[in-house]
């Protein structure tokens, strides 16, 4: 499958109910020849509007965080474990995340990254292990077939919780020694 067929199918999906509420289909942001691939939750009410991950007050969040460590959008790929917006910006649910599964599937295949960072804990839970817990694990690296994953608190989680900040920070400073150590 390539970048188009995949696009094509994910913007005309109706594998879920979500697809019934949606503006728009949220596909993707950023660049598909990164090394560096950032995976969030869901669109929110922004992203919805406009059909493009991250764009929201969350968004500006992450930019800002990856600012720090010289990151911008065009170093990496952007994509959400569901690519339509769940009703109140509710918890995608299991079924959703599972018919929205092979969307994220082939776009890892084709990004191909080195590096695979999940925002929050929903990210980390479907794509590292079903029993990641954010508050502990966090920051922590470990290899899956041959990419490096982690997982970051959500940008969200950060905007109401500045406590959770100076964790965040000591994260992306090891983002930053990966992306050294990887000649990235
Ligand atoms: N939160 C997410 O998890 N993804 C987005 O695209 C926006 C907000």
């Amino acid at each position: 499958m390539d970048w188009e067929q995949l696009k094509a199918q994910c913007m005309a999906c109706r594998s879920c109910d979500l697809c019934t509420t949606r503006n728009n289909v949220v596909f993707e942001a950023g660049n598909r020849e990164a090394k560096l691939m950032f995976v969030g939750e869901g669109p929110g009410e922004q992203e919805d509007r406009r059909g493009i991950p991250f764009v929201g007050a969350a968004g500006q969040f992450l930019d800002e965080m990856l600012s720090i460590i010289d990151v911008d959008r065009k170093r990496c790929y952007i994509a959400n474990i569901v690519k339509c917006r769940p009703p109140q910006n509710r918890d995608p649910l299991e079924t959703e995340q599972d018919a929205c599964w092979p969307f994220l599937e082939a776009q890892i295949q084709l990004v191909q990254p080195k590096i695979l960072v999940c925002l929050g804990r929903i990210a980390a839970q479907r794509l590292i292990r079903p029993d990641y817990r954010i508050t502990r694990d966090h920051g922590r690296w470990e290899q899956q077939n041959g990419v490096w994953m982690t997982a970051f608190y959500h940008p969200s989680a950060l905007l109401r919780d500045a406590s959770k900040r100076p964790d965040t920070f000591s994260d992306l400073l090891s983002l930053r020694e990966k992306l050294k150590e990887l000649d990235i």
